[in-house]
């Protein structure tokens, strides 16, 4: 190298890792990028933890809070079963659903009762019992059964079902005398509509598809601190699916900063520690080759001065 060229290419590399710097510091936790990123379909938009699901991968959840985006609203999955979702309050940690078979529907196919037991969710406080009797025949003719539906089960000619609702009256006795049903399932409903039901204010369809309120638990006073902290909440698959802070530098357990780090993912932060090392002995260097330089006139011995 000719001695007049080697100030300019040392300022030439510590330009070159000025622009690394923050291209490294921008890379950062890949984790806490994809994050970032909310979930949005239909009505519903902005959702992040502990929802997961199409452009949030699994690690940005909790396990039992997995979004399916089919068509005009999110489907979330709670033991199995299909959940639409009309509503996300996540300040309140509470959301509106309606059972998916249940959705304009009061004829489903296939019958179950469905459980929140083991789930980390339940319902809201302001919640009704809605009994769905179906496969229902009459010996009794020519007299209005009260609560009777429309519903051929399974094809069967001459069935319909009948509704009751009100947990503190509704049982499957509520079936008037002359009717035999072969299937009921109880299905949970908003008790406001429920006695808007009960009073013909609106019909079953009507009552289904308003929805009801469920509340949720996933380590919320965690995610509330990560995020106070400028985390993202997410789950440690490597740790059976336990709470964890994705923060730009690295992952830690509960908030970004703190000392117990999860050692995840993230970034050694000593990749950055040299990166500024490097410059600043780039700089130092550069500035006394000039000096010298300036000094002795042109002889510059290159053998000097590292
Ligand atoms: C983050 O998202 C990118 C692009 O969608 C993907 O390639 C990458 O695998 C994701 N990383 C993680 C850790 O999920
Ligand atoms: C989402 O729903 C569609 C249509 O119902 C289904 O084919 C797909 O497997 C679901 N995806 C997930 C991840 O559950
Ligand atoms: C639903 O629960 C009710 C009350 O426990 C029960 O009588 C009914 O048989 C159940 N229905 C089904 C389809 O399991
Ligand atoms: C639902 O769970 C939360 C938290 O465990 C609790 O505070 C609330 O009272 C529960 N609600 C109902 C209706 O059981
Ligand atoms: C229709 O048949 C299926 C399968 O036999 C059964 O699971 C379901 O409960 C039946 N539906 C009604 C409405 O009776
Ligand atoms: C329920 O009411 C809605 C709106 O008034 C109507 O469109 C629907 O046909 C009714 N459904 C039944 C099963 O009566
Ligand atoms: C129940 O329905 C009433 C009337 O529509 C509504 O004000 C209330 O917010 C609903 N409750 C829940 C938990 O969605
Ligand atoms: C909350 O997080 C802790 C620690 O990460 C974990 O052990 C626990 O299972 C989580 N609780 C829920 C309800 O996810």
């Amino acid at each position: 190298m000719h001695p007049k060229l080697f100030p300019i290419s040392c300022i030439f590399i510590a330009i070159a890792t000025l622009i690394h710097l923050p291209a490294s510091l921008a890379q950062g936790n890949e984790f806490y990028q994809n994050c970032s990123q909310l979930f949005q379909c239909g009505n519903i938009q902005g959702i992040g933890y502990p929802f997961w699901g199409a452009n949030r991968p699994q690690a940005c959840g909790h396990p039992s809070f997995s979004l399916n985006c089919t068509g005009e609203a999110p489907v979330l999955t709670i033991e199995t079963q299909p959940y639409r979702v009309l509503a996300i309050d996540d300040t309140t940690y509470a959301l509106k659903v309606v059972r998916e078979e249940y959705w304009d529907n009061s004829c489903p196919q296939f019958l179950y009762n469905a459980t929140l037991d083991e789930t980390p969710f339940n319902y809201t406080s302001d919640t009704d019992d809605l009994v769905l009797s179906y496969g229902c025949t009459t010996s009794l003719t020519g007299t209005t059964i009260p609560g009777q539906f429309s519903c051929l089960a399974n094809g069967t000619s001459g069935t319909f079902g009948i509704y009751s609702s009100n947990s503190a009256t509704a049982t499957l006795a509520n079936i008037p005398t002359g009717v035999t049903c072969t299937t009921s399932v109880i299905v949970t409903v908003n008790s406001t509509e429920g006695q808007a039901l009960a009073s013909s204010v609106e019909n079953v369809t009507q009552v289904l598809n308003s929805g009801v309120g469920l509340l949720w638990q996933a380590n919320n006073s965690y995610c509330e601190r990560c995020v106070a902290s400028r985390g993202r909440c997410g789950s440690d698959s490597s740790n059976a699916g336990s709470f964890i802070c994705y923060c730009p530098d690295r992952d830690y357990a509960f908030a970004c900063g703190s000392s117990s780090g999860s050692g995840g993912s993230g970034t050694c932060p000593f990749d950055q520690i040299s990166s500024v090392f490097l410059l600043c002995s780039f700089v130092r260097l550069c500035f006394f080759r000039k000096v010298k330089e300036s000094c002795r006139g042109s002889s510059l011995d290159l053998h000097v001065g590292f």
